[in-house]
């Protein structure tokens, strides 16, 4: 098994272009030298190109936060998987807790755009994650199961395929799951991909964890079989912070 560890951030809605521009060429002067982990960092739209232009020719990779399925058209407000490519991007998170929360974001919806954006190339972080309500309900493994199942309907590439298991309930809160809670689940989705993609491609896939993920709990986590890196929010919003979780990412 050799998945290289993934250490992303969400910038969610933080940072205006000078500020990002500024956090990033701080992230590459402090890149740990030797082996680092796959290095990604995903601002929000308008910024984007104020950022790339701050990674380039760095090992930091630039995403969006979201992406449209269409390819252009009267879709007020949206962005289109050929405008990210155009602007230099390689990556997109979609489907994150806070789009299916505030934004009306369905399983429906978190696959039309994850197809799109796999379709066009781009590495799709595609989040799942059970509310508090969920997981006191007992019903994690069948919303991680639909929610999974759905995100992937159609799409056949999975090398361009990440999950990150996101427990909504962990986001912002400072509460983290265990690491034992969370390797339960990582590895009920290795068991979702298997079943839809067969072993060898499954164990190729990687999973991370987010939910307030930060220096001080990262090595725990990443230790765990089936957790290969994370998407991380509050603590990827400052250079020392982040720089600390790419070195831990670097230390499995
Ligand atoms: P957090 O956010 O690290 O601030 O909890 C994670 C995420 O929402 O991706």
């Amino acid at each position: 098994m050799s998945r290289r560890i993934l250490i992303a951030g969400n910038w969610k809605m933080n940072k205006t272009s000078a500020e990002g521009a500024a956090l990033v060429k701080e992230i590459v002067a402090g890149l740990p030298k030797g082996n680092l982990p796959e290095v990604l960092v995903c601002p929000p739209y308008l910024t984007i190109p104020a950022v790339v232009e701050a990674a380039k020719g760095s090992p930091v990779a630039v995403g969006a936060e979201n992406v449209h399925w269409a390819a252009s058209g009267a879709y007020t407000g949206e962005v289109s998987t050929g405008m990210l490519l155009d602007a230099g991007l390689t990556h997109v998170i979609v489907g994150h807790s806070e789009r299916r929360q505030y934004f009306g974001e369905t399983d429906e919806t978190v696959n039309l755009r994850s197809k799109a954006a796999v379709e066009a190339g781009l590495v799709t972080v595609i989040c799942v994650g059970e509310t508090l309500t969920e997981r006191e309900n007992g019903e994690t493994a069948s919303v991680i199961d639909r929610q999974t199942r759905k995100a992937l309907e159609g799409i056949s590439d999975y090398s361009k395929v990440v999950i990150a298991y996101e427990p909504v309930w962990a986001i912002g809160t400072g509460k983290t799951a265990t690491p034992d809670m969370a390797q339960e689940v990582h590895a009920q989705i290795r068991a979702i991909l298997t079943d839809i993609y067969g072993e060898t491609a499954a164990e190729s896939v990687r999973i991370l964890y987010g939910g307030s993920m930060k220096p001080a709990n990262a090595p725990e986590l990443l230790a765990k079989k089936d957790i290969d890196g994370g998407l991380i929010g509050g603590a990827s919003l400052k250079a020392p912070d982040f720089l600390a979780l790419v070195a831990a990412g670097a230390a499995v």
